[in-house]
């Protein structure tokens, strides 16, 4: 028996294909799946709202995306926006924060800042790295005093001390993380005070005009002050650093991005969150590519917000400028399809053979019928029933 191939059939049990396996079971939207498919291989910057009803597929296509990008060589990363993230969508520092956790790079394991900065050293110092002009223009020439292509100065510190292999990994990970949980002076100790003597210069932020403001330690290492400027500076250097170590830069999937209706209470923190939003959509702060899943009622239900709460002078065509991308359910058909790779798995998985016309006979009317009775959620559903319905005919079968 096949243990890898039976864990896919535990996570099918529970209606969810595994990681690794969501591209197999991924069956219909055929042209919507390749008009993804080109974006991603054309790397356009912006941003598409995901918009289907529960159950019609939203987390399973940024999760085929997922797969994708990373097949396709980009850095992803996967945010979710519920109660228990507690990342709220106004706070740039919390979306900063988590996309650092969710960061994912091609053929790693594990998720952070620690596979991605492993990663990014590699490519500049390791065996096949060659550190080419955009390195040179990233390092200051290997000096590391300031960079020229690098807009946080706190990323750029924070990357430096890194590769000088002299901090705390995990400090600094966990700083990246949660900002606000470390002082200036603890974060100045593990990044610029244990690596001093790696470096033959000393740091010159202000050499560049764009770091000009940034004089003072607690400036340097702030992510809040002048609207989160600093958090939208590391995102995008998080898709630069990417695109210089050989990547095709960072993709960002947001999760239940409902949630900013739900979960932020102030109107004005609202507001924020969608101006949050609608930078994402303009490509101007950050020139990767983001996507966010939403119900089809998002758009109006954000109006709706912002009129009950009186707010009339807002530009409310900001949000029907969004470019989109609507999905409809799976058809029965698809879900035919779907049932045929279950349950080649399932034989390959307990060894048995699964192409009787009784078994195939059995698993059309379970399709049928669980499709004709779960109109929300039903291709899970299927999904479960299918799985059973195996289960028992191998049991009766031995
Ligand atoms: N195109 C698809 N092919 C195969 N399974 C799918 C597809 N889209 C969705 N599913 C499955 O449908 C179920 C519900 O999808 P999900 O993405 O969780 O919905 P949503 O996030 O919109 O509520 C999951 O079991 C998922 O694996
Ligand atoms: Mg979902």
């Amino acid at each position: 028996m096949n243990v890898e191939v039976q864990r896919v059939i535990e996570s099918l049990r529970l209606g969810i294909p595994p990681d690794g396996y969501v591209r197999y079971f991924t069956v219909g939207r055929i042209s919507e799946i390749a008009e993804l498919t080109v974006r991603l291989q054309q790397s356009k910057s912006g941003a598409l709202l995901l918009k289907a009803n529960y159950g019609s597929g939203k987390s399973h296509l940024l999760r085929f995306i997922r797969e994708t990008a990373l097949k396709e060589g980009f850095a992803i990363s996967s945010v979710t926006l519920d109660a228990k993230s507690s990342v709220r969508f106004n706070r740039m520092d919390q979306i900063l924060g988590a996309v650092w956790r969710g960061l994912e790079i091609p053929h790693a394991s594990g998720k952070g800042a620690r596979p991605f900065f492993d990663f990014v050293c590699e490519q500049v110092y390791g065996s096949k790295g060659v550190a080419g002009e955009q390195w040179q223009r990233i390092t200051n020439k290997d000096k590391w005093d300031f960079s020229q292509v690098l807009d946080s100065p706190a990323n750029f510190i924070a990357l430096r001390a890194w590769i000088s292999g002299r901090c705390d990994k995990n400090i600094v990970e966990d700083w990246l993380f949660q900002t606000g949980k470390y002082t200036t002076k603890q974060i100045y100790q593990e990044l610029v005070y244990k690596t001093r003597m790696c470096f033959r210069h000393e740091l010159a932020l202000t050499n560049t005009v764009k770091w000009q403001n940034y004089t003072t330690n607690s400036i340097i290492f702030n992510f809040k002050s002048d609207a989160y400027a600093q958090c939208w500076f590391t995102l995008r250097d998080i898709h630069t650093l990417a695109c210089a170590a050989g990547l095709k830069g960072l993709i960002i999937l947001f999760d239940e991005f409902e949630d900013v209706l739900s979960n932020i209470s102030s109107i004005e923190h609202q507001k924020a969150a969608f101006q949050n939003l609608f930078q994402f959509f303009s490509g101007n702060r950050f020139q990767g590519m983001s996507f966010f899943a939403v119900t089809p009622e998002f758009v109006y239900k954000c109006k709706q917000r912002l009129l009950n709460k009186g707010h009339w002078d807002y530009d409310y065509s900001q949000f029907d400028r969004l470019p989109t991308f609507e999905m409809s359910p799976l058809e029965e058909d698809n879900l035919q399809e779907l049932c045929r790779k279950i349950s080649a798995i399932h034989g390959i998985a307990y060894g048995w053979d699964v192409n009787s016309e009784t078994i195939e006979l059995g698993l059309n009317s379970v399709v049928k019928r669980v499709a004709s009775i779960a109109v929300q959620d039903r291709t899970r559903q299927t999904i479960k029933a299918i799985v059973q319905f195996l289960d028992e005919q191998l049991e009766e079968n031995e």
